[in-house]
């Protein structure tokens, strides 16, 4: 039996069906380790990814391509140990579920069993749809993603916005028909034209969370340091910054490498 607590239980992929249908939107962002999961954690977050944009976020890779599941699995176990309360899922990285079923299913459960994430997020529609569905018959909640797939970058021709004509809405839509039918409990729609993903929000009970995807999701999605302004080479239109951190990274280490320099750090009350 589970021991009773009066700690606040944590989000659940239950909560996230529940919210869809009562018009509750959702929120999530990344997280890549213990300090920032447990700040994200405390500001009251539903859902914590740890993306595989941490391969270029935090390791300066130019695509999430190279990011291994040893990264992953290593990056989740961190933000585990900060995040208390909302859903944590974990990115799978390439070639980590596209390889062959068995090799999927080994993939996704060693990264549960290792990781402590309560699911795994996969990119693809139709084409991941019956991998989604085995993973989610051995009780593996799976979180799609559609839209612009990192993973699929330069088969995409660059990072595009997708869906603008009506062969790529039908492809959309027929991926996020599948994924819901394969038992995902919520799928991402990156980089798409805003009505293109109210049309694809209203059709599932699933919810959607959009990045790059307009206000009609029934959550959104940011990657932290571009939300809180810590990665400010990166300026896409979509992207509305909540703080200027890196701005403030400067000036800090700057008036210490000033203080350090002229001896005025450490002072008195610094010193034993
Ligand atoms: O890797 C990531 O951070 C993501 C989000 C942008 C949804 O997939």
């Amino acid at each position: 039996m589970p021991t009773q607590t009066n700690a606040p239980r944590s989000v659940t992929t239950h909560d996230f069906l529940k919210w869809k249908a009562e018009g509750r939107k959702i929120v999530a962002t990344t997280a890549y380790d213990a300090l920032f999961g447990r700040l994200v954690d405390e500001a009251g977050v539903d859902c914590v990814l740890v993306g595989d944009s941490l391969n270029q976020v935090i390791a300066g890779q130019p695509t999430t391509l190279s990011a291994t599941l040893d990264q992953m699995i290593y990056h989740t176990q961190m933000a585990r140990r900060g995040v208390k309360h909302a859903l944590l899922v974990i990115d799978m990285p390439f070639l980590s579920y596209q390889v062959s079923r068995e090799d999927a299913l080994r993939n996704c459960g060693r990264a549960m069993k290792e990781s402590g994430a309560q699911a795994v997020k996969l990119e693809g529609g139709q084409v991941v749809a019956e991998t989604v569905r085995a993973l989610v018959d051995i009780g593996i909640p799976v979180m799609g993603h559609v839209g612009l797939t990192p993973q699929s970058v330069h088969a995409l021709g660059g990072y595009r916005v997708q869906g603008r004509d009506d062969e790529s809405a039908g492809r959309l839509m027929a991926d996020v028909k599948a994924l819901e039918e394969a038992g995902a409990f919520s799928i991402v729609l990156e980089l798409m034209p805003a009505e293109r993903a109210r049309a694809l929000s209203k059709a599932l009970t699933v919810p959607t969370i959009g990045i790059g995807a307009g206000p009609h999701c029934d959550g959104q999605v940011l990657v932290l340091p571009d939300l809180i302004g810590l990665n400010d080479a990166f300026s896409p239109k979509f992207l509305k910054r909540y703080a200027q951190l890196a701005d403030e990274v400067r000036k800090a280490v700057g008036a210490f490498a000033a203080d350090a320099r002229a001896g005025t750090y450490p002072g008195p009350e610094h010193s034993f």
